[in-house]
């Protein structure tokens, strides 16, 4: 019988909950012994878990935020630290543990699985999709839709007043967020870390949008954007586009309820984490990819049937 550790790191992401639901009862099922680490990192190092059963899952999988709590753990940068981390690990005696968080965690991972014998498996959840290869991860549709709600209030406001709104979007060193926010929310522009933006151009869009007719308009800003919110509105007022307010979302991106997206996705990539643990995979992320744009004939659509996923209908009864 095999058991298993459970943690979450780093910034928290919509539908962590709906990952830990799944990775727990996955695990009973198959009558593995399943734990929590609270706060991350930071629990490996204290020794700081709990036991789970199947009702220590129940009703959480609609809730952002995490039931194991979550940390940056500045501690387990320190190999000191992660000796201690992985000695814990070793003494009780588990044989994977399964990290659900970003970027950084999954570093984390990394280095863990050289200190220990126990198998690292990660799954991706950060509203900031940042990392490469991985495509979705846990919590970035919620973040969107967050954002878009918002962005969609602010935008009844720019529109009646005529003003220039600039929204500030969360994502770290990362445009995806401001990207499709700004698709979504049908914005003027959108300012993202990767490409930097010529205020002149931008400007002279703004004025000519306002020239043309449109009422207010919406510029995102990306957090790891060459100009933040600030500046940016500092330069437009040089360029005479005086009535200017500033949104910072912040927070507010992190939390809420998961969308339908993100609780599916954390439920499925939950369940495939444990069939890897099955498998003794080691030094693992778990991905399911972006699907790219495809031109299908249209005679094809008649003659295919379209088939429901029965793996996804499955894990309905797999998971209750
Ligand atoms: O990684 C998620 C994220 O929300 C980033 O978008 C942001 O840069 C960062 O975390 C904020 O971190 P903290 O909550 O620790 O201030």
């Amino acid at each position: 019988m095999k058991k298993i550790g459970i943690l979450t790191s780093g910034g928290d992401a919509p539908g962590m909950n709906a990952a830990i639901r799944a990775i727990v009862r996955s695990s009973l099922n198959k009558k593995f012994n399943v734990i929590g680490f609270k706060n991350g990192y930071d629990g490996l190092i204290d020794n700081k878990f709990v036991n789970f059963d199947r009702r220590s899952v129940g009703n959480i999988i609609q809730h952002g935020g995490s039931i194991l709590y979550t940390s940056r753990s500045l501690r387990f940068l320190e190999e000191k630290y992660r000796l201690i981390a992985a000695k814990n690990l070793d003494k009780i005696d588990i044989d994977s543990l399964v990290v659900i968080g970003g970027e950084g965690s999954a570093r984390g991972a990394k280095e863990l699985a050289k200190d220990t014998k126990i198998k690292v498996v990660c799954i991706p959840a950060t509203i900031d999709k940042d990392m490469p290869l991985v495509g979705k991860t846990i919590g970035f549709d919620t973040a969107i839709n967050t954002a878009l709600n918002a962005i969609d209030k602010i935008r009844d406001t720019a529109t009646t007043s005529n003003v220039t709104h600039i929204v500030e979007v969360m994502g770290r060193n990362c445009g995806w967020l401001a990207i499709l926010a700004g698709i979504g929310a049908g914005a003027e522009a959108a300012l993202i870390p990767e490409s930097k933006a010529d205020v002149d151009i931008l400007s002279k869009r703004v004025i000519n949008q306002l020239k043309s007719g449109k009422k207010g308009c919406i510029l995102i800003v990306a957090e790891g954007s060459h100009l933040n919110g600030n500046v940016l509105a500092e330069k437009l007022k040089e360029k005479r586009i005086l009535d200017i307010r500033i949104t910072s979302l912040g927070h507010i991106q992190r939390g809420g309820n998961p969308s339908a997206a993100d609780r599916v996705l954390a439920s499925e990539l939950g369940y495939a984490a444990v069939k890897s643990v099955i498998n003794n995979t080691n030094n693992v992320i778990l991905a399911k990819p972006l699907d790219k744009i495809k031109e299908i004939p249209l005679n094809k659509l008649k003659t295919t049937p379209n088939k429901i996923d029965k793996s996804l209908y499955n894990l309905i009864n797999i998971l209750a």
